[in-house]
């Protein structure tokens, strides 16, 4: 009997026990494919020598050591080369171990920014509904994810201010084009503002490419810059979460660079650390970094692990190897493949609404109608039973419930390993279709 409270306790999920590039093995030699890293996570697949020997150094050297007493040159490293990478004004990098912790942290700067520059009447971050920016009570108070928010309603900060997601297939009208669609949706953050008053709005915080939620929402062309435009108009500060999407998940090792924008936050974690080491980062421009600097000269927000030195020598040599293998360009190569092929196997299944993605992270959105775009009924939980049929045909991919508002509506995510080939596009292909036509074929028959 385990002695672990397991996510579903009725359910100890299979032990795993070793990896080899993009396969899992469990205690009975079961391969499983992992299609979605995890949790977009595993970016170079189970076994690349470079983290392996690069934690291995450090542990020999120094494991640990305490960021209130010392720095490590293995941190040191990856914020300069972080800074390097991030475009201006990024510039100056806060470590931690999660991608919660990150969020909590870029928040808590955002509103230490504002005290340092005396404008203290700035309170409210505002964000989108169906997004996610993690489980703590600060990240859970400021996401829109319904499910998980739902038992600690009373105890979230009723100071919940959200605008619409960027999400065409559901709620682009008819008579807009895409640009037209992403400009009314970008100007709701305006209308947000002006209600809450401009001067007592920190920022607006959303992940460039919508993650878990709503499984996989690109944002369309000309959105994010419009949504630029509007905090700088207002002088408030852009968050984005790139903590799924991030690292090169997307193609470039940012992905908001692909929108022509730059924030004055961005947050990593996930494929920074590619499942080798836990770590995350929340990067911020010079003006926010200066402000602190020259004001309390005190980052009022700490943890026991931050800047971690093991953790910091796998995700530089994470980094180093997504460059020195030129894997940005193999996840476009790859992206594309995989999303033209899905398209093509899938494009004219009768339950697939929307195969949508940005690199390597893709979305299959399921309906019971393609024309009406009807969700399935949620009662059947088809995200579940995907999940396990998928399980059982050795395939992990991240499935959710809820696309759509919360409850209605179910998807499949998709985020294999940026070391992907072609055979291994054509196994995810064919194992996604088989596992989607055993689910239907499932709740087929239990509705009959
Ligand atoms: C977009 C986004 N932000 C934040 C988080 C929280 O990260 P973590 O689970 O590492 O705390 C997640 C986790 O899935 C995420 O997808």
């Amino acid at each position: 009997m385990t002695k672990i409270i397991h996510r579903h306790p009725i359910h100890t999920p299979p032990t795993a026990i070793r990896g080899e590039g993009v396969y899992v093995y469990d205690e009975n030699n079961r391969q499983y494919l992992d299609a979605c890293g995890g949790a977009a996570v595993s970016c170079l697949g189970y076994n690349h020598p470079a983290p392996i020997e690069a934690i291995r150094k450090q542990a020999t050297e120094l494991a640990y050591i305490h960021s209130e007493f010392f720095t490590s040159f293995t941190a040191e490293s990856l914020a300069e080369k972080l800074a390097d990478l991030a475009p201006a004004p990024l510039d100056h990098v806060v470590f931690l171990s999660g991608g919660s912790e990150a969020m909590e942290t870029a928040f808590k700067l955002a509103r230490q920014y504002f005290v340092e520059t005396g404008e203290t009447s700035r309170k409210f971050l505002i964000s989108r509904r169906q997004s996610f920016h993690g489980n703590t009570f600060g990240a859970l108070s400021i996401g829109s994810h319904v499910a998980r928010r739902k038992p600690y309603l009373p105890m979230l900060n009723s100071d919940h201010h959200t605008i619409a997601p960027c999400f065409p297939y559901r709620e682009q009208r008819e008579n807009e084009s895409t640009h037209e669609y992403g400009i009314r949706v970008a100007n709701e953050l305006e209308e947000k503002i002006l209600e809450l008053g401009a001067d007592k709005v920190i920022g607006f915080v959303a992940e460039t490419v919508g993650g878990a939620t709503a499984g996989v929402l690109p944002p369309v062309p000309g959105y994010l810059k419009r949504i630029r435009e509007i905090c700088d108009q207002y002088g408030i500060l852009l968050i984005l979460d790139e903590v799924m999407c991030g690292s090169g998940r997307t193609g470039t090792f940012f992905s908001f660079t692909q929108d022509d924008i730059a924030p004055d936050m961005v947050i990593l974690a996930k494929g920074l650390g590619a499942g080798y080491q836990p770590i995350a980062a929340t990067i911020v421009s010079q003006t926010i970094y200066q402000a602190v600097h020259g004001g309390s000269g005190a980052l009022m927000q700490s943890h026991t692990y931050m800047g971690h030195a093991i953790a910091c020598a796998a995700s530089l040599a994470v980094v180093n190897t997504i460059e020195s293998e030129n894997l940005l360009e193999n996840v476009r190569i790859q992206g594309k493949n995989l999303i033209a092929k899905l398209r093509s196997e899938l494009g004219s299944h009768s339950n697939v609404g929307d195969i949508r993605g940005r690199g390597l992270f893709i979305g299959i959105e399921f309906v019971s109608d393609k024309t009406s775009k009807e969700p399935l009924d949620p009662n059947f939980l088809f995200h579940s039973v995907l999940k396990r049929n998928a399980e059982r045909n050795g395939l992990m991919c991240y499935t959710g419930g809820g696309s759509i508002d919360g409850v209605r509506g179910n998807h499949v995510m998709l985020a294999p390993a940026f070391i992907i080939n072609d055979a291994i596009v054509d196994e995810i292909v064919e194992k996604m279709s088989q596992s989607i036509d055993d689910s239907m074929a499932e709740i087929t028959a239990v509705a009959a």
